[in-house]
């Protein structure tokens, strides 16, 4: 494992544009239980096309909201770890050595920018923000209550700004996201399970131009085969150690 995390550091320290890609493992150690884990509880009986479709939503609005409702408030209470913090760390370091850095994350916590990373893409959006579902008019503020609020511009209903399954990624981050893993030369892929499209891509079209990948999961992942430097460990354990903030 020690040689593993030296080898991780030796390809980020000689790189001259890096990417990194997290899931929903990187804020786990935070609070925020990973997509599927939030599946249970009250929610154990729906499937995630139940509730995180546009279908779900019309079908069953106030149902797909309190959703949501339930995982912003689980948000608002989280602070970033360990992980989130290396990786604006490592953003530091990068700019500091004139070294192209982008972190694409699938997460919608908004916990990267509150670490103090910068360039980063949201690829799925944000929970914290409300769209309206007919326009996609933002809106900043709703009244909590019973029902699920609606648009004070169109009177469409509100939904979180996020990406459901079947949806459009929004274009200019899926591009920013294509020309980070097709440009770095090393991809730093953290806490996903590297199985939903097109985030899952990402690394393996970096691999195709010639990039050098670094995996941090505690699980083997589609990509474990494929990667230069594999590290299983939890993301707040070993990004402050691979990064060198931690020995
Ligand atoms: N540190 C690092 N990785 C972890 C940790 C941890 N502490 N805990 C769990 N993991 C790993 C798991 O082993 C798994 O591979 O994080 C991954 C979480 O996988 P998913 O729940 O599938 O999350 P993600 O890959 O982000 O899902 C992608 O799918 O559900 C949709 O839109 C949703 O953005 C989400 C997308």
């Amino acid at each position: 494992m020690t040689d593993d995390i030296a080898r991780a550091r030796d390809l980020l320290d000689h790189a001259t544009s890096v990417a990194v890609l997290t899931g929903a493992g990187i804020s786990a150690e935070s609070g925020i239980p990973t997509f599927r884990d939030a599946l249970t509880g009250l929610w154990e009986n729906f499937r995630p096309e139940e509730l995180a479709t546009p279908e779900a939503f019309e079908a069953n609005p106030k149902l797909v909201w309190d959703w949501y409702a339930w995982r912003r408030e689980i948000v608002a209470k989280a602070v970033p770890n360990e992980g989130h913090r290396a990786l604006a760390e490592l953003e530091r370091q990068c700019r500091e050595h004139e070294v192209d850095f982008t972190l694409v994350t699938q997460n919608v916590d908004g916990l990267h920018r509150e670490a103090g990373s910068h360039r980063v893409v949201e690829l799925h959006g944000n929970i914290r923000r409300v769209k309206c579902f007919g326009q996609h008019h933002p809106v900043e503020i709703w009244p909590e209550g019973d029902g699920v609020p609606a648009c004070p511009r169109c009177g469409s209903l509100l939904r979180p700004d996020v990406v459901w399954f079947g949806e459009m990624l929004p274009s200019d981050e899926l591009a920013a996201a294509l020309a980070a893993a097709r440009t770095c030369d090393v991809f730093l892929c953290v806490g996903t399970s590297a199985v939903v499209e097109p985030a899952a891509s990402l690394p393996f079209m970096a691999l195709q131009a010639g990039a050098r990948v670094i995996e941090v999961n505690p699980r083997p992942t589609p990509l474990t085969p494929s990667a230069s430097v594999s590290l299983h460990g939890t993301a707040a354990h070993l990004l402050p150690l691979i990064i060198g903030i931690a020995q």
